[in-house]
């Protein structure tokens, strides 16, 4: 099956001469169908460059970036901005509304850009809206909503188009603990439907909705731990509550395994890292030709 998203040896400078800073530093990825990423990591480490590169809103300084199998490194800003619109959802941590809308119309938008007529639109809306718990604040003005009401409406928005791939940097970054889990089983419902996920996160208790957890630190890939036993294969749709139960068991299982991962790694040495970032390139060139 197509990977979703493949990185090689992508890389990220920002700045000139003496105040470059490497944001990214030769990371290679593979994220496949219906995975749920978490990306952990301290301040600085990469993580919002990598999500603005993922979510086509930055672009690498090296590397490669394939979506659904298309490179799309070299794409035109029009091209990108299609993909992005058909393609990825994304949810930012300071909400990014349009504070001189309605919760309706901040909802529905990226349904303009595809061209929906208003009915459509604000039909759409009001049915996530609805879903979300927040059907009574449709016409309220996001300055009259709470943290956790504003992050729904920006999952709702991320999620109007049916996005195949949902970006979240720090989604429950400012929020108390209980909306924070509203928010969290909202995505976990999201990735049961069979849609991809990648997710940044400090919080282990976050983190552990996840059944992949990336570490990165100094713009590089420190860790990589899948799962199994949480893994969710594609087109898994088993109803909810028989997930609920068994996202339950995960939580509780996944802890220790989150928790250990989530320990700050020593960095590898650089020549190992550089071997084995060339070897799964090697590797991952091979089997795409396989496959073709
Ligand atoms: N637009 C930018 N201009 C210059 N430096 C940047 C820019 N964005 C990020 N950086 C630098 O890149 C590094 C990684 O930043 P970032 O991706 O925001 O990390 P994180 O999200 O993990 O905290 C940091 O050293 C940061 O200062
Ligand atoms: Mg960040």
């Amino acid at each position: 099956m197509q990977p979703v998203i493949e990185l090689f040896g992508l890389s990220k400078m920002f700045g000139v001469g003496d105040a470059t800073t490497v944001a990214l530093d030769d990371i290679n990825l593979t994220i496949e169908k219906g995975e749920f990423v978490a990306i952990m990591g301290p301040s600085g480490s990469g993580k919002t460059t990598l999500m603005n590169i993922l979510g086509l809103l930055d672009t690498p300084t090296h590397g490669e970036y394939y979506l659904e199998g298309k490179a799309v490194t070299d794409l035109s800003q029009h091209k990108c901005a299609k993909l992005r619109r058909d393609h990825i959802g994304m949810i930012f941590q300071n909400f990014n509304l349009l504070s001189r809308s309605t919760v309706i119309d901040n909802v529905a938008l990226p349904l303009t850009y595809r061209g929906n007529a208003q009915a459509k639109r604000l039909t759409a809306a009001s049915k996530l809206l609805r879903t979300f718990g927040l059907n009574e604040r449709e016409y309220y003005m996001p300055y009259q909503l709470s943290g956790g009401q504003l992050q729904r409406v920006a999952i709702a928005r991320a999620l109007v188009t049916n996005p195949a791939i949902i970006l979240a940097d720090e989604p429950t970054g400012n929020l108390d603990t209980k909306s924070s889990e509203i928010i969290m089983s909202e995505l976990a419902d999201i990735h049961m439907q069979g849609n991809t996920i990648i997710m940044v996160t400090h919080n282990p208790d976050v983190a552990i909705y996840a059944n992949r957890v990336i570490q990165m630190i100094d713009g590089t890939v420190a860790s990589d731990s899948k799962h199994p036993e949480t893994l969710n294969t594609t087109g898994n749709k088993r109803p909810l509550s028989s997930f609920r139960k068994a996202m339950d068991a995960a939580v509780n299982a996944n802890k220790e395994f989150v928790e250990a991962t989530a320990a700050l790694l020593p960095p590898k040495t650089r020549g190992k890292r550089k071997a084995a970032a060339a070897r799964r390139k090697r590797m991952a060139i091979k089997s795409r030709k396989a496959k073709k």
